[in-house]
């Protein structure tokens, strides 16, 4: 027997639950559903962001904006979760919401778990049970672990080095199985390279509670005086500097792959799919700094130092796969995303809510 696939890719009036939707890459994504049309219903227990991102959203989507919705809730209050889906229909679920500091998910891995894992679960529950079977879920480029070559290929081997990392990969596992288990699902898991940059905007962007784990984050806030220097881990890698090498992509870029999983969620025939976003291209740490100080005219001091333990020396993308498939590539480069990070940060150098920075 042949098949055929088909697909319907009419936004308008689409209905999607976005979790975790004040956050990040969930914010930019947000806005470049609503201004694809569809209409948008964000959950987020605020944990980790602010709900003046989704005022933000809700502004620069203009016309659109009376089509996003907010409720604070966290995933794995189920009784909060099924009052939504029973009074929603949705057309599918974009699902960011999750823990994500590496160093804190090895002090607290049941944090990670309970989190993480459960809130995945109740949402799957919850799905299943209103009909709701198409799904989108972040996942990220940690699950291939310390890659022998590069580009990653969706096809590597995983592996993950960290309880943050495990949550992802049994994520990933789950929704395979439950594909397997009942083919009415449709889902793609989206593994995300290094995001970084904001809307052009400059009124949405990263805003880190704490001390920053990655690298843009970090050197955004020695730009604005938040921190002396940047402390560079590792100057003895087999790269072209030293240090080390990612594949960073701008998170406007990022948020466009979700609205290409979307479309692609409409074909008939798709099942339970993975796929990279990523440039396909290697920046080291200094190239990155370089980049930085030339979009900022900042200087960034920087305090060389050992390797951060469980880092992987060199990783970026294969990005054939999205590109043939979801028909998706990224457009923008490092001078791009250290423009918009910039003109974030020099707009909101204490994030959202700066009453509530003290360093
Ligand atoms: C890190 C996480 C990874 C997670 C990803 C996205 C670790 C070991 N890995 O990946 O699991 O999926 O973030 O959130 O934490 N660097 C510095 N100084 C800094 C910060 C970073 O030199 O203060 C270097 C790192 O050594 C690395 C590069 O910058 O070479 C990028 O680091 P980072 O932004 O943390 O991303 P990943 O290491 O790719």
């Amino acid at each position: 027997m042949m098949y055929i696939c088909i697909r319907v890719t009419d936004s308008s009036k689409r209905c999607v639950l976005v979790t975790g939707g004040a956050g990040y890459i969930g914010s930019h994504t947000v806005l470049q559903l609503l201004l694809g049309g569809y209409k948008a219903v964000v959950i987020d227990n605020l944990d980790n962001s602010s709900a003046v991102a989704i005022n933000r959203v809700r502004e620069l989507a203009g016309d659109h904006g009376p089509n996003l919705t907010f409720h604070k809730m966290d995933l794995r209050d189920k009784s909060a979760l099924e009052g939504l889906f029973a009074s929603t229909k949705f057309d599918a679920v974009i699902h960011f919401a999750g823990l994500k500091a590496v160093g804190e998910s090895v002090q607290k891995p049941l944090m990670y778990y309970d989190n993480n894992l459960i809130g995945t679960i109740t949402l799957l529950e919850v799905m299943a049970a209103h009909g709701c079977k198409k799904l989108v879920f972040s996942s990220s480029a940690t699950v291939y672990g310390w890659p022998k070559v590069v580009p990653c290929t969706e096809e590597f081997p995983l592996a993950a080095a960290n309880p943050y990392g495990r949550t992802k990969l049994f994520i990933e596992e789950i929704c395979r199985d439950i594909h397997q288990s009942d083919t009415d699902w449709k889902i793609i898991l989206l593994r995300y390279f290094n995001p970084v940059g904001a809307h052009s905007s400059g009124h949405i962007g990263e805003d880190p509670r704490g001390i920053p784990n990655n690298l843009m984050p970090f050197v955004q806030q020695v730009a604005v005086g938040r921190r002396p220097a940047l402390t560079v881990f590792g100057t003895d890698y087999s790269t072209k500097d030293g240090t080390g090498v990612r594949d960073y992509i701008h998170v406007v870029d990022l948020a466009d792959g979700h609205i290409a999983a979307l479309n692609k969620l409409s074909d008939t025939c798709i099942g339970c799919e993975v796929y990279n976003l990523g440039t396909g291209k290697g920046t080291s740490v200094l190239e990155m700094v370089a980049a930085f100080e030339k979009a900022s005219r900042k200087k960034i001091p920087l305090v060389y130092a050992g390797r951060r333990p469980g880092d992987a020396e060199i990783v970026y993308a294969s990005t054939e796969k999205a590109e043939r498939e979801l028909k998706w590539k990224a457009k923008y480069g490092i001078e791009e995303m250290c423009r918009d990070q910039w003109n974030w940060a020099s707009k909101n150098p204490y994030g959202y809510e700066p009453q509530d920075h003290t360093a």
